[in-house]
């Protein structure tokens, strides 16, 4: 099902690896239009079945990342590279090892910096060095947080350091051995930085994210749930699983 409410397309797929071919073949098809596209990356759980989708795409020749570069979202902060929980680990074992992208193209937020700060300026400016982001890639959190921008009274507008809300240690608990290891705080885009990319598509699966989606499409716009930003972006595709879009569907 694919419909248009106010500035969302919103695609409803039967489940998870549909949502996932369709969100690769969208990422390819940016890519080959041009072939020095500026993509904007997620981890997490939800974009894992699209960069398989892509890696294979990429090794029949139908994509071609050679001229790509990227930009993560978000890392843990303090973290170590080489941990195999850091979003820099993360993006190599599921997507960078496997497609023809030059690693000097790959940008993640540094969790090994001395100064977060400087490096969250340094990283908005490599952004816009770039040329911005012609494609963001985003999952949402169970609270609606989009990167590691989580509720609050006011839309970040560019790159920070933040401290992560219990709920998001938690849910990322599941990932390390103890809740205790999950590192307190992130680097992330701020809201702004996502808000100026291009063009944004968000894939929701599961029905634990019902409740999310359906606030993030039609509740009231507020930092309280940063996802709700993207009603004012001028270019969003959703594509949900049917899980996903049990509260979504109704109100189209
Ligand atoms: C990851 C990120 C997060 C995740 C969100 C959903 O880079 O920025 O906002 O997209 O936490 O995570 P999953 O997909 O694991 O449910």
């Amino acid at each position: 099902m694919e419909k248009i409410y106010k500035n969302f397309r919103i695609l409803v797929a039967e489940d998870y690896e549909k949502v996932s071919s369709m969100a690769a073949d969208i990422i390819a098809k940016q890519v080959s239009s041009k072939i020095t596209s500026v993509l904007g990356l997620a981890t997490g759980s939800t974009p894992v079945g699209a960069y398989q989708d892509l890696a294979r795409l990429n090794k029949l020749g139908v994509v071609d990342f050679e001229k790509v570069t990227t930009f993560n979202l978000d890392e843990y902060y303090p973290i170590n590279k080489k941990n195999n929980q850091s979003y820099d680990y993360f993006m190599k074992d599921n997507l960078f090892n496997h497609i023809n992208i030059a690693p000097g193209n790959t940008f993640i937020p540094n969790g090994e910096a001395a100064d977060a700060a400087k490096e969250c300026l340094e990283y908005e400016s490599r952004i816009e060095s770039a040329g911005g982001i012609d494609l963001q890639l985003l999952g949402i959190g169970l609270n609606g947080h989009i990167g590691f921008n989580e509720p609050a009274d006011i839309f970040p507008q560019i790159t920070h350091h933040v401290k992560l809300d219990d709920s998001t240690i938690k849910a990322n608990s599941r990932f390390f051995d103890n809740a205790n290891d999950v590192p307190k705080h992130a680097l992330t885009m701020g809201v702004g930085t996502i808000m100026r990319s291009a063009q944004i598509l968000l894939l929701i699966s599961g029905a634990g994210k019902a409740e999310i989606a359906q606030k993030v499409i039609f509740g009231d716009i507020t930092p309280k749930v940063p996802g709700t930003a993207l009603q004012l972006h001028r270019s969003v595709t959703v594509i949900l699983d049917k899980p996903a879009a049990e509260k979504v569907t109704p109100m189209l």
